[in-house]
């Protein structure tokens, strides 16, 4: 089970057994390390072990395909209910973001990625998370599984490909009735075609979003929303099965 290491300033992802050097000295990672337990290196500066959070995944899993914000993830979570127990078809793997965020809710999820070396990264993203009996990650494209797929009776739907539509137009076959579509589209006419294609399917509930989210800056001179950055990531798009 991999752990978080942490000082003020600093923290590495390391198995129990491992050992890492670094300018704060050696850091030999006992066997039989639990979360809370302080690890000292020969320097004599002091890690804490931490269990890994949704957030601390965000940061230390392996990168491949872009990965869902957090923000986009809780709109997901939040707009489509998944919890545990349900089943979820997703796609594209890509970093396993969303898919071990699922996994993590208690929902067994089936994930189709193309990219050969993703899928590798991300099944081993999914051990990190602790999610690997839960998250199936399938190498290949969903869009060629979907004849496989169909009448499987999933509970919800969650898409972060360019070619959503096509599995879109599927979800009656794909999907039980009253179950959740999410797709995340970085363009407006990406999403328009979504709900094009969510309203030919016959989906009721057809509902986007831009998601913008604003951090707030407090200091001496006054509090403000934060001047780095732009707060937007892309459109989000929900609908239901009937
Ligand atoms: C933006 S990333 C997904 C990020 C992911 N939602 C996460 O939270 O980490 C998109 C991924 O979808 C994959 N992809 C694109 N089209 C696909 C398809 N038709 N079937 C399966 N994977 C696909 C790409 O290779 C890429 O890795």
């Amino acid at each position: 089970m991999s752990l978080l290491f942490v000082t003020d300033e600093r923290e590495y992802l390391l198995e129990p057994g491992e050992t890492l050097e670094s300018d704060l000295g050696i850091l030999e990672v006992p066997e039989d390390v639990q979360p809370g337990d302080e690890v000292e290196t020969h320097l004599g500066t002091v890690f804490t072990a931490r269990k890994l959070r949704g957030p601390d995944l965000f940061h230390h899993l392996e990168r491949t395909g872009a990965p869902m914000m957090p923000r986009d993830v809780g709109l997901v979570m939040g707009h489509t209910g998944i919890s545990g127990g349900d089943r979820v078809l997703d796609a594209g793997t890509g970093t396993g973001i969303l898919a071990s965020a699922l996994g993590r809710a208690g929902a067994t999820v089936v994930t189709y990625e193309t990219n050969e070396e993703f899928a590798e990264v991300a099944r081993d993203n999914m051990e990190t998370a602790g999610v690997s009996d839960r998250v199936t990650v399938h190498s290949g494209d969903i869009v060629d599984a979907l004849d496989d797929l169909r009448g499987e009776g999933f509970d919800a739907l969650t898409l972060d490909t360019g070619d959503a539509p096509t599995v879109v137009s599927a979800a009656p076959e794909l999907l039980v009735s009253g179950g959740m579509v999410a797709v995340y589209s970085p363009f407006v006419e990406s999403t328009k075609d979504v709900v094009e294609t969510a309203r030919e399917a016959g989906l009721t509930d057809i509902r986007s979003l831009e998601t913008i989210q604003r951090e707030m800056d407090f200091d001496s001179r006054g509090s403000r929303p934060s001047t780095a950055g732009v707060g937007h990531t892309g459109y989000l798009t929900f609908a239901r099965v009937p």
